[in-house]
């Protein structure tokens, strides 16, 4: 691989676990509606956003409703969901992820936030990260979501460094989609047997720092 000039992050299941909170807040929902939303189906969410995520929901549970009230639904379960949220502290960064953000950082390699999340800004304060990005492309500025590169590749351009010399760590199927898509080295966060299409998948950042990536 080319030497890794920026790393770009995705933020739910990479940085920090709001995907639990995620869940909940679909699940409440679906409960209101009558039905269950399992752990498994709850996968299909991951880096999907919040609307593209209410009509998969609505789909599981064969459910349909007015524009409007799909709004009111997912204004209601994004309420839910950053109530959750705001009980996190800084602690709740995943393990290892700090450490290797520091690395990077005093090596001079830019770190980017590549997020489907409307509230990405919003959590990383929560948990003191914010800091750590020289840029954050999220859910306000993505026009495309996963898995189109577009996400990744304004995280590039924003950093001015080329696809092929970035790194992306994602923990959804649909990212990693995104990542190879533009052309970057994908880790994968998670397990080898979801995240297939991957380069080299970790199960987190714990044991890994920039001799690993080089490595790759
Ligand atoms: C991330 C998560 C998704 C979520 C999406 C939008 O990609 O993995 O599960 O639906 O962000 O999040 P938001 O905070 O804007 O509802
Ligand atoms: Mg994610």
């Amino acid at each position: 691989m080319p030497s890794i000039q920026a790393c770009l992050f995705d933020l739910d299941g990479v940085i920090v676990d709001t995907a639990q909170f995620h869940y909940i807040a679909w699940r409440e929902m679906a409960q209101d509606l009558g039905f269950d939303l399992t752990r498994e189906e709850n996968e299909r969410l991951k880096g999907i956003s919040r609307m593209e995520s209410l009509e998969i929901v609505l789909s599981i549970g064969g459910v349909q409703l007015s524009d409007e009230e799909k709004l009111r639904r997912a204004a209601a379960k994004n309420t839910r969901y950053l109530e959750l949220c705001m009980q996190m502290t800084p602690d709740d960064a995943l393990p290892g992820v700090r450490h290797f953000l520091d690395e990077l950082k005093q090596n001079g390699i830019p770190s980017g936030l590549g997020s489907a999340s409307k509230n990405a800004k919003a959590i990383l304060e929560r948990i003191d990260m914010l800091h750590y990005f020289d840029t954050i492309v999220d859910g306000n500025r993505i026009t495309k979501g996963k898995p189109d590169p577009q996400v990744f590749l304004m995280g590039a351009a924003d950093l001015s460094v080329p696809a092929a010399h970035c790194a992306v760590f994602e923990d959804a199927v649909a990212g990693i989609q995104s990542a190879k898509a533009a052309g970057m080295l994908a880790v994968g966060i998670g397990e080898a047997s979801v995240l297939t299409e991957a380069d080299i998948v970790i199960p987190g950042f714990e044991n890994f720092g920039l001799p690993q990536l080089e490595n790759i």
